[in-house]
Order: C-alpha cells, then sequence, then structure tokens
C-alpha cells in the first residue's frame, strides 16, 4: 500500500506487506501501526472504519472493495488460466463516484496464497473519465508484463492486484487469483471485449505519472499493443470469464 507523505506526516517503513504511517502532528486516533483495532475479547467495535462486527456476522459500511489486499475477498477456487509471458487486463473504472481522476496500480503477488502484493506489473498511471459520478466504459491493457525478474513455470498461481485511489486517496482494491498457462489454452481476448471506450458518455484516457527524473519522451510505461493477446478477468465487475474451475 502506498505511504502518503505529508508535511505534517512521518511515514515508517515496515518490512512487511504495507508501509504504515504516524500522524506526529496534529496527533492521530492512536496507535494502529501494531494493533488491528480488534478489541480484548476478539470481537471488533462497532462503528469502527472499514470493518463492523454486528449481531454476529462481519460488515462492511464503506463497501468490501476499500479493504487491503482483495477488496476483503478471500483467494478464489475458480482461478483464471492467464498466459505465462503476460497478457490482457481489462478494467471498468467507473463503478463508483469519484474517478474522473483515479491513479491505477496492477501488482501482483506469487503462490497460491500470496504473502504480499508488492511486484509491480505496471507503472502507476492515471486515467481521465468522463465525469466525476459513475460512468460507464473500460479500458483494456492488452499486454501487461509479469513483475520484473518472474518466471513462474505453466501451473503455478499467482494473484493479481488492481488498485484504484479516488481523487482523495481512497483506494479500492480488486484482485483475480490466475494460473500461468500457455498462451494456447487462453482464449485470446479481441476488439469486442478488450478495447478502450471512446464515446462521448464513457470516453477514458489517460495520463502519464512521471517523477522529476524521468521526463523524456522514453518514459512512457510498458504498456503497448502486441499481437499475442490473451484474456484475464479484471476489476469491479468486470469481463468476460474464461475460467477454471
Ligand atoms: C488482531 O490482533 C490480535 C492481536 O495481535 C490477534 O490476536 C487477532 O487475531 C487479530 N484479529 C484479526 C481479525 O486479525
Ligand atoms: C440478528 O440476527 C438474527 C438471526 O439471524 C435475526 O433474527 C435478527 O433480526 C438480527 N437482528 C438485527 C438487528 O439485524
Ligand atoms: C469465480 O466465482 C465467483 C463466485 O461464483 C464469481 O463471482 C467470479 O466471477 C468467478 N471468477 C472468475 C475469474 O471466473
Ligand atoms: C513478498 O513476497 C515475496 C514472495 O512472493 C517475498 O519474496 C518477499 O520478500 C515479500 N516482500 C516483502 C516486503 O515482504
Ligand atoms: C494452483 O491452484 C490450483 C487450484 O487451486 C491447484 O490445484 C494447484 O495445485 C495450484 N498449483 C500449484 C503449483 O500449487
Ligand atoms: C471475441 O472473442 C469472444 C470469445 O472468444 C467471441 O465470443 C467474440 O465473438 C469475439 N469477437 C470478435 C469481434 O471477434
Ligand atoms: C488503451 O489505451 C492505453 C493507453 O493509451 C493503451 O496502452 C492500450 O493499448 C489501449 N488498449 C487498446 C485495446 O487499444
Amino acid at each position: 500500500m502506498p505511504t502518503l507523505l505529508s508535511l505534517l506526516t512521518f511515514a515508517t517503513g515496515c518490512a512487511l506487506v504495507s508501509a504504515h504511517t504516524l500522524i506526529s502532528y496534529p496527533g492521530w486516533r492512536g496507535d494502529n501501526i501494531h494493533t488491528n483495532g480488534t478489541a480484548p475479547d476478539g470481537s471488533i467495535i462497532p462503528g469502527s472504519l472499514g470493518i463492523n462486527y454486528d449481531n454476529g456476522s462481519y460488515g462492511f459500511p464503506y463497501g468490501m472493495q476499500w479493504m487491503y489486499p482483495c477488496g476483503g475477498m478471500p483467494t478464489s477456487r475458480n482461478r483464471t488460466k492467464w498466459p505465462i509471458g503476460g497478457g490482457a487486463i481489462s478494467i471498468q473504472p467507473g463503478w463508483f463516484p469519484g474517478h474522473s481522476l483515479a491513479f491505477f496500480y496492477i501488482n501482483m503477488g506469487y503462490g497460491n496464497e500470496p504473502p504480499n502484493m508488492s511486484h509491480v506489473m505496471v507503472p502507476v498511471f492515471q486515467i481521465t473519465g468522463p465525469s466525476n459520478l459513475e460512468y460507464p466504459g473500460q479500458f483494456c491493457l492488452p499486454q501487461v508484463p509479469l513483475p520484473a525478474n518472474f518466471t513462474p513455470k505453466i501451473g503455478d498461481n499467482a494473484t493479481i492486484q488492481v488498485i484504484e485511489t479516488a481523487q482523495h486517496g481512497a483506494s479500492l482494491y480488486n484482485c483475480v487469483d490466475i494460473t500461468f498457462a500457455d498462451p494456447s489454452e487462453v482464449a485470446q481476448v479481441n476488439s469486442s471485449n478488450c478495447y478502450n471506450s471512446s464515446g462521448p458518455n464513457d470516453k477514458i484516457g489517460f495520463n502519464l505519472v512521471f517523477t522529476s527524473t524521468s521526463l523524456s519522451s522514453e518514459a512512457y510505461p510498458s504498456i503497448q499493443l502486441n499481437p499475442a493477446l490473451s484474456i484475464l478477468g479484471p476489476l469491479a465487475l468486470a469481463i468476460a470469464a474464461w475460467l477454471w474451475l
């Protein structure tokens, strides 16, 4: 999880999955670095942000998608086959308001139950949506590569994590669990399921996110069309399912 740094916050990195933030001024609600908010008896205090334990079951008052790392969803049993050399990811970004601008992160976690989702697949990028309300439309990256220095074998499992941050920084998490397969075993994507919508109500544009040391035309991320297309299921309830039960 990216750590927000501001003049008033001090970020302290933790060796584990997510970084943690300490608000040294003007203070904070409490020490949430080492605790998870669970009461001593194991219950979750009603009104806890993000998760409630009410009447015998867990609830997500703000919606499950805000929960790191996979929007509150456990690892799925129906893994999708995805090409061993990387493949397509198609996303519908406009299911919630607040995304006329949004940052996207696409990461991978290795194995059956990834210990973290810290392996970056594409550099962060920003989209522009047609409005700040809910909107239709999708975009598709036809050839998302594997993280650097990762060479899985056919049959290995992994999880792709897609993070969308709203303009105020709230992050929506969504994952798809995959099994690496030979591209010939994976249904190819085509113009009907992997496209960038461009109508007046669903046009989605892209902005690159630069760092000051990479202001050159070579800084474009490696999101390129590649004829070796393949499929993958996506974010926010999108997509076609070539799955594998
Ligand atoms: C919260 O943390 C406590 C103490 O570390 C641990 O015993 C408990 O299982 C955790 N609860 C959840 C829901 O992770
Ligand atoms: C709590 O759960 C019980 C059993 O499922 C149900 O009968 C009752 O209506 C619930 N109460 C509330 C306030 O939801
Ligand atoms: C896996 O099954 C769940 C529950 O039926 C479904 O919602 C989800 O779309 C499926 N995922 C894939 C990748 O097919
Ligand atoms: C993340 O998980 C990988 C294994 O998938 C492990 O090698 C790596 O050390 C972990 N990174 C962190 C920061 O825990
Ligand atoms: C990948 O997941 C599938 C389905 O859960 C499982 O049968 C298979 O053994 C896993 N592969 C590896 C290499 O663990
Ligand atoms: C794209 O692929 C899907 C599934 O393989 C197929 O149903 C659809 O007809 C194809 N569309 C085009 C335009 O080829
Ligand atoms: C959608 O737009 C992005 C950014 O310009 C591009 O990388 C991608 O290839 C496009 N997708 C398709 C299916 O053309």
